[in-house]
């Protein structure tokens, strides 16, 4: 594995040989690495010749307020589970590289990034979506691994690629949880024990809205009921519980069309957390 702390140097590895002739996989973190970035590096390893990670905290996603000085950074670590994994590079730029001072474009979805997570975390999506196109860019690769897990992101993601005429595959990857259903964060390290113990209702309330529709419930307000644990308890603040198209273009307010998927966000002490569902029909 070769660590490369520039753009520039980063070119080695984008013109070798060995990348021009094959298929190149990128996977986009922040890094903090748990088990369900490496889920997207095995995925990225089965389907391409190379496999390219790229850690970045994106700056331009943060909005004022949030964590991003206290974002973990654990990059001894990270470098010790991508090498075991046999990731053949890494690309660490440094804030200035990838935005210089004289930085001006940016890219931005007015439809799909104020909903949802955009509603409460403003410029979010778009400082998602600039840096990635630019790592798509910088890594020339045929394909891109996203997480299922962060399912606004994956689709606008998509959305910006088949827009914009970008010529690289998005792959979305399932969601990696722990035993008690939480799906994997690098925020899950600010959870207490207590906190992480309510931090499972999340994905029990989606897991329940699930039962409830395999078992031919399609109205939205008796599904939403399944929500109240969240509500009462005083540990977990609910931001939103909606159901929408695949797409997400369609909030479904009275009666649900399958596919579908649920998508939820609480604040479990001063922590951040989303996940979702995805809703099939039998
Ligand atoms: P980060 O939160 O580090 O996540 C990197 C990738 O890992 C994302 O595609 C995310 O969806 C995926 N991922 C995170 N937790 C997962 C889980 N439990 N199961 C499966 N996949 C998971 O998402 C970002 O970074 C940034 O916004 C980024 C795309 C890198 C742009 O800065």
């Amino acid at each position: 594995m070769h660590a490369y702390y520039s753009k520039s140097e980063f070119q080695a590895f984008v013109r070798s040989d060995a990348a021009r002739s094959g298929r190149v996989g990128l996977v986009p973190t922040m890094g903090a690495l748990h088990e369900g970035h490496l889920s997207l590096v095995r995925q990225a390893q089965a389907e391409c010749d190379l496999v390219a990670v790229s850690i970045f905290v994106n700056p331009l996603q943060f909005a004022a307020g949030e964590d991003l000085d206290k974002y973990p950074r654990t990059m001894e670590s990270d470098f010790a589970k991508l090498g075991a994994a046999g990731v053949d590079a890494v690309l660490v730029p440094r804030v200035e590289d990838i935005y210089p001072a004289d930085f001006q474009t940016v890219v931005s979805n007015d439809t799909l990034s104020g909903i949802l997570c955009g509603a409460s975390r403003a410029g979010h999506f778009n400082g998602v979506l600039t840096v990635v196109l630019k790592l798509l860019n910088i890594a020339k690769c045929q394909r891109a691994y996203f997480g299922r897990k962060d399912f606004q992101q994956l689709t606008l993601v998509k959305r910006m690629v088949k827009d914009l005429d970008v010529d690289c595959e998005i792959v979305g990857c399932p969601t990696v949880r722990d035993p008690s259903g939480l799906a994997l964060s690098s925020r899950n390290t600010y959870l207490s024990p207590a906190e992480r113990e309510s931090s499972v209702k999340l994905s029990r309330t989606l897991r329940e809205i699930d039962a409830r529709v395999a078992a031919g419930e399609r109205d939205v307000a008796r599904l939403m009921e399944v929500a109240r644990p969240l509500a009462d308890d005083p540990l977990i603040a609910p931001e939103y519980l909606e159901i929408r198209s695949p797409g997400l273009e369609t909030r479904y307010e009275d009666e649900l069309e399958l596919p579908a998927v649920a998508l939820i966000a609480a604040r479990v002490g001063a922590t951040r957390l989303i996940d979702n569902i995805e809703l099939a029909p039998q």
